[in-house]
């Protein structure tokens, strides 16, 4: 089978869906690789690069989807402007589409693909169980990400992280908060603790204090007597009176915090508003919030996704894309997570799909006309 890798045409995406390395390795399964021209440049993976690996070059993106069977992507289809068509236009039937599709928020997306016959597997769908661990897109590119966003933070703050003792004075560190103890979460804890801040931490899954106190970081417990995990270990949605609750006892903590960052989330809902805008008044001036979450709604009121505000004094810093800055790392992560799927998934240079594996009950979105996937069968059912 022919796997096709097109140029990412989002505005800010320098990600590529497979770099030279995982080219060459796709290539010694059985499948042969064209890539579109320049497909990597964004990443620094240079079109020679990919050629010395054994793929092709294909300068049109239009020949490049007519050939291929399967195609690996970063971000969803969307309208080609240089084109003046939709992206997922140029797929043809048949295909099998691995990308970050985020079904859950884009069912028409889903529909229209089964619609047109394109097969889809979504990455952010991939289950967080061991057998799928190496296909973990969304916990690699989150881990990355919370890395990123303490840098970006430091970056605009007035002042640096660690205590420093000097003749001309002592410096105290800087304070740093964050909210919720995921992937992203737990990455940012050890960065700004290698920076030398001090780092306070809050989550509703007791089970993380240990985790968040191992990396040096202080927990912020809020007493409740709702269960807050589900049998599979992530968070559940929680009680308004909860929210209520935690919001009075991050208020002290955010108002002393140079830098709040926030990443909770509770799969497929809407991000829960921690940090209010009465909040954020009453912060220090010069300090700075980064809402991780802001794209799914955000965890601070004031935030906007796309774009770094000031507000009361406050920077308050909503980007969506934060892989996307770190596109080397990020590239080679993801084309590693999606090699992973095509191994598991494929022999003798074929993709092998079988409907009831325990990865793609939850990844497999369309298929064969029809969506298959639980979840976003029962969103599309609500909304007639
Ligand atoms: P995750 O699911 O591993 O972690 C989320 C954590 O939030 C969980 O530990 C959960 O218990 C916690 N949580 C839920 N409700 C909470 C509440 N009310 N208070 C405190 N904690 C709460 O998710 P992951 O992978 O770490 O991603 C975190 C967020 O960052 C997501 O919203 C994701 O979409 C976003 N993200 C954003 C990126 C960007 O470029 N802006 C890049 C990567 C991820």
């Amino acid at each position: 089978m022919i796997i096709g890798v097109p140029k990412e045409i989002v505005i800010g995406e320098n990600r590529v869906s497979v770099t030279p390395d995982t080219a060459k390795k796709l290539i010694a399964l059985g499948f042969d690789v064209i890539v579109e021209k320049d497909a990597g440049s964004c990443a620094s993976f240079t079109d020679d690069k990919y050629i010395a690996a054994g793929a092709k070059i294909i300068e049109n993106v239009t020949d490049l989807f007519s050939q291929a069977d399967i195609v690996l992507k970063v971000q969803k289809p969307v309208f080609n402007h240089k084109l003046n068509k939709d992206e997922i236009d140029l797929i043809k039937k048949g295909t099998m589409l691995i990308t970050f599709l985020f079904p859950l928020n884009f069912p028409e997306l889903a529909k229209d693909c089964a619609a047109r016959g394109i097969d889809v597997i979504s990455m952010d769908s991939i289950p967080r169980i061991t057998i799928a661990q190496k296909m973990d897109a969304l916990s690699s590119q989150a881990n990355l990400a919370g890395y990123k966003s303490v840098l970006m933070c430091a970056n605009e703050l007035g002042k640096i992280f660690p205590l420093m003792m000097t003749a001309a004075g002592t410096i105290t560190p800087a304070k740093v908060l964050i909210m919720g103890a995921g992937v992203a979460g737990l990455q940012a804890l050890g960065t700004a603790k290698r920076l030398g801040a001090v780092v306070e931490v809050s989550d509703i899954r007791p089970s993380l204090k240990e985790e968040v106190q191992s990396l040096g970081g202080r927990f912020i417990e809020v007493e409740s007597d709702e269960s807050m995990q589900d049998e599979g270990g992530y968070a559940k949605e929680v009680s308004e009176e909860f929210l209520e609750k935690q919001k009075k006892l991050l208020f002290k903590h955010i108002t002393e915090a140079d830098i709040v960052i926030t990443t909770a989330l509770v799969p497929g809902k809407k991000a829960p508003v921690l940090v209010t805008e009465k909040m954020v008044k009453k912060m220090k001036p010069g300090s700075v919030i980064l809402d991780m979450a802001v794209e799914f709604g955000g965890n601070c009121e004031p935030s906007e996704a796309g774009k770094t505000i000031i507000k009361h004094n406050v920077k308050i810093i909503g980007e969506t894309n934060i892989p996307s800055l770190v596109a080397v790392n990020a590239s080679e992560m993801y084309s590693k997570n999606l090699l992973g799927l095509i191994q598991h998934f494929s022999e003798d240079g074929k993709l092998k799909i079988d409907e009831d594996d325990e990865i793609l009950k939850s990844a497999l979105i369309s298929y064969k006309g029809e969506v298959v996937q639980e979840k976003v069968l029962e969103i599309i059912k609500n909304q007639k």
